[in-house]
């Protein structure tokens, strides 16, 4: 082949494929009438605030293509606002919370938090691990609660945004120093909130530890999915898959026993609004001002254990979780006196909490499943809280 006959070649087969290209570039033209691909979920951060002891506190939105939104702050790891749909398709705010990082400073009842280094009580704040005792301080007349005087919902965590396929996730990471509000070893805690694009938010909390120590981490989310924080929470219908829950005593410690729901106003296992029994003469609805006790959940493994639905609105919230135990809290210490963005007060009964997790005082309670964690173990689980309508 002489020199030019390849030029020429060349050239023709230059010209082929930029012919094919645009051939391929033209193949489909957009439909006028194609709707356009649904935005990817996105998440974005801003600054909040400062701690009085001169810590940034972020808050990070995530958002799927849905349009859910969850805001997530670096203090406490406070989900302050997570919008749903009700059954026209309307977006609407429906968990408790602020708008000021300075209100979440002055009192919160844990709004959005995440709890620990040990959610819910620990009796008379002490424990033994291998004979020895540790002392708590105490937080909730004589015991503790939720950590203690400064538990994981007061501190600011390190977040990360995490790279998902589907939605938007946030890593958020605390090391608590080995003795940090008397619980012995350095834990390190991660909790992952990944918003998917089907409307559900999976928590993941992992943590390990360098010494033998307790760990029982949860989130303290207030729904009202009524979107409407004026009206309280007693329509709302209620399961709870469990044939047992934990009788508590007057400071609201479990006594030991996993009572039958059966015959109960404690029988959540077919649906039924939170309101219906609630001021049924009953000693335990008495201790408990209304329902605050843990329900010990039927089976193992991650499974769907409670839901929610608002009928007004249509508004459904399915939890699935592989921890033991749920603690079901429906806002009877909320009293009128803590402000409401926009205007108003939180009054009585305004806000559910499910807050899935291991039996309260497991640490004193030997027939309760184990809460310790010992190095070289990790701590992992998971709850999933998602909305739908129907
Ligand atoms: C507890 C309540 C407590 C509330 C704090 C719940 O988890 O069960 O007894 O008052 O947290 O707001």
């Amino acid at each position: 082949m002489n020199h030019s006959t390849f030029k020429q070649l060349t050239l023709a087969l230059v010209a082929a494929i930029s012919i094919f290209m645009v051939q391929c570039k033209n193949e489909k033209p957009p439909a006028e009438n194609e709707t356009p691909p649904a935005p990817a979920a996105t998440i974005s951060k801003a600054a909040y605030g400062t701690t009085p002891d001169g810590q940034a506190v972020d808050k990070f939105t995530m958002k799927n293509k849905q349009g859910m939104q969850v805001d997530v702050i670096t203090y406490g790891g406070i989900i302050t606002s997570w919008t749903a749909p009700d059954k026209a398709g309307n977006y609407a705010n429906v968990v408790l919370g602020y708008d000021s990082l300075a209100q979440y400073l002055r009192a919160t009842p844990y709004f959005g938090a995440i709890i620990g280094r040990y959610g819910n009580r620990i009796a008379k704040g002490k424990f033994s691990l291998d004979g020895k005792e540790y002392k708590l301080e105490t937080n909730d007349g004589p015991n503790t609660l939720h950590g203690g005087v400064k538990g994981f919902d007061k501190v600011v965590w390190t977040a990360s945004e995490q790279p998902v396929d589907n939605g938007a996730a946030l890593k958020l990471t605390y090391v608590s120093k080995d003795g940090e509000g008397g619980y012995p070893g350095t834990l390190t805690s991660t909790v992952v909130y990944h918003l998917t694009d089907d409307n559900a938010l999976e928590v993941s909390y992992e943590a390990t530890t360098d010494k033998k120590t307790i760990v029982n981490l949860t989130q303290h989310s207030y729904f009202n999915l009524s979107g409407d924080f004026t009206k309280n929470i007693l329509d709302h219908e209620l399961t709870i898959d469990a044939d047992k829950f934990l009788p508590v005593d007057a400071t609201l410690i479990p006594t030991g026993e996993l009572k039958p729901v059966e015959n109960t106003p404690f029988d959540f296992r077919q649906p039924k609004t939170i309101g219906r029994d609630i001021e049924q003469k009953d000693d335990q609805l008495t201790k408990g001002k209304g329902y605050d006790h843990c329900w010990a959940l039927n089976g193992q493994g991650f499974r769907k254990v409670s839901t929610a639905y608002h009928a007004g609105t249509g508004r459904l919230l399915e939890i699935s979780t592989d921890e033991p135990g749920i603690q079901f809290y429906c806002g009877n210490f909320l009293d009128g006196t803590l402000p409401m963005p926009g205007g108003g007060t939180y009054a009585h009964r305004t806000g559910f909490c499910l807050e899935t997790q291991h039996y309260p005082d497991s640490p004193n309670q030997s027939s309760f499943p184990t809460t310790t964690l010992a190095p070289g173990e990790k701590y992992a689980t998971k709850t999933t809280f998602k909305f739908s309508t129907k």
